[in-house]
């Protein structure tokens, strides 16, 4: 008789794709040339979350996001019909940026090189000394579009003017999961974010999984998610929609709140382990001791949720050892100053959480690259660090 598995495991409880178990390869983190299929078989061809509604309010708002893995800048506009469009931020003229801020309000766009005017649809208006081109039909050279949708307030682009799949039918049961998140009502209360000498799946992969904590963040929340039941910080349970993932984090209840913590839960809400709300689309197996949820978009975008607050992580790949990373978080009202403390404390306990996560990044990319490692052996602890890399290589490898 066998003895019974008597481990902490994660429970999968989607179907999930056969991922083996062996050593991940060290190639397509450190490979020039396995980035560029990178760039044409995945961020060419998957919708990239580049902005919320709630930054173009009015007919007229835009801001501007420049996307280094595409080669391009993008313009996303709320039209006079409310509509918001995107498009690539280039004069049809000879190539100038149309908008030179990073965001604002406008009744339409000059371009500063010479003047050409477009609309708030794309639309060029006019041009100084048009009759001095020979057979130029305005129609022609309107700002080229790129494929824009919204998903719960959550706007996407796809680099190829039609995609074949539109965006609900991309995001699939990660996007079913958080339908009803009521993420409208949140509120933005901070930004960080960071460059790094690192690949973006070697970034990504230090945010989705939870074995780091009880070393890298022993400063800030030690026995946060490890603990005698769960020693290593497995997630409690995991699932997998096609190429997303999302996995609900363990926490310890013996955790011992510090001073702050205990102040943040006794008037409000803070990101450190403490009470749950109920919201639809929070801790979705309903598991015991849940601290929040880490829901991966594929291929670069993170949405977490836990009681109270929401925060996002966009990794962008620079080229294969660079990224930059934004982190955008957001809160419900704070209607009392003791709320307003606990808040405060969110932002600051998780700006000391990441600089612990930024810390390990560059080492890791820098060792990679020196090729002293071939291959990197991957735990249950780290599934979806093993999922990321299955998907990737999967896109990379379609036709
Ligand atoms: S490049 Fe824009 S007007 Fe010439
Ligand atoms: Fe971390």
């Amino acid at each position: 008789m066998t003895k019974p598995d008597e481990k902490f495991h994660t429970q999968i409880t989607t179907p999930a794709p056969d991922m083996g178990t062996g050593p991940l390869p060290v190639e397509p983190y450190i490979s020039a040339e396995f980035f560029e299929k990178e760039r044409e078989k995945i961020f060419r061809r998957a919708w990239l979350e580049v902005a919320r509604v709630e930054e173009l309010p009015n007919p007229g708002d835009y801001v501007v996001r420049p996307i280094e893995v595409l080669k391009t800048s993008i313009l996303l506009v709320r039209g006079k019909d409310g509509v918001v469009r995107g498009f690539h931020n280039v004069c049809t003229h000879r190539g100038m940026a149309v908008a030179i801020c990073d965001k604002g309000n406008a009744q339409g766009f000059i371009c500063n090189f010479h003047g050409w005017t477009f609309d708030l649809d794309g639309r060029l208006k006019g041009l100084p000394g048009e009759e001095y081109f020979a057979n130029l039909d305005r129609a022609d050279y309107g700002l080229r579009p790129v494929a824009t949708d919204t998903w719960n307030g959550f706007i996407f682009v796809h680099w190829e003017p039609e995609p074949k799949i539109g965006l609900r039918e991309f995001l699939g049961g990660m996007a079913t999961q958080l339908d009803d998140y009521p993420f409208a009502r949140f509120n933005h209360i901070a930004r960080y974010s960071a460059r790094v000498k690192a690949n973006w799946k070697t970034f990504i992969d230090a945010f989705h999984e939870a074995y780091h904590v009880m070393m890298v963040h022993r400063h800030t929340v030690p026995d946060a998610c490890a603990g005698q039941e769960n020693p290593y910080g497995l997630l409690s349970t995991a699932r997998i929609y096609g190429p997303h993932h999302s996995g609900s984090v363990w926490v310890n209840p013996n955790h011992k709140p510090t001073p702050s913590e205990t102040l943040a839960w006794k008037y409000g809400m803070s990101f450190a382990p403490g009470d749950m709300v109920d919201l639809p689309g929070l801790n979705p197996d309903k598991s015991a001791n849940w601290w929040f949820d880490i829901n991966v978009f594929f291929p670069n975008f993170f949405i977490d949720v836990g009681p109270g607050w929401y925060f996002t992580y966009n990794f962008w790949p620079v080229s294969v050892d660079e990224s930059t990373w934004e982190m955008n978080i957001y809160q419900l009202d704070a209607e009392t100053a003791g709320q307003k403390f606990a808040q405060e404390h969110t932002k600051v306990l998780l700006r000391d959480i990441l600089y612990e996560d930024l810390s390990t990044l560059e080492f890791a990319q820098k060792a990679m690259g020196s090729g002293v490692l071939k291959h990197l052996p991957v735990s249950e602890m780290e599934i979806a660090v093993r999922h990321q890399l299955h998907t990737v290589q999967e896109w990379v490898n379609r036709p």
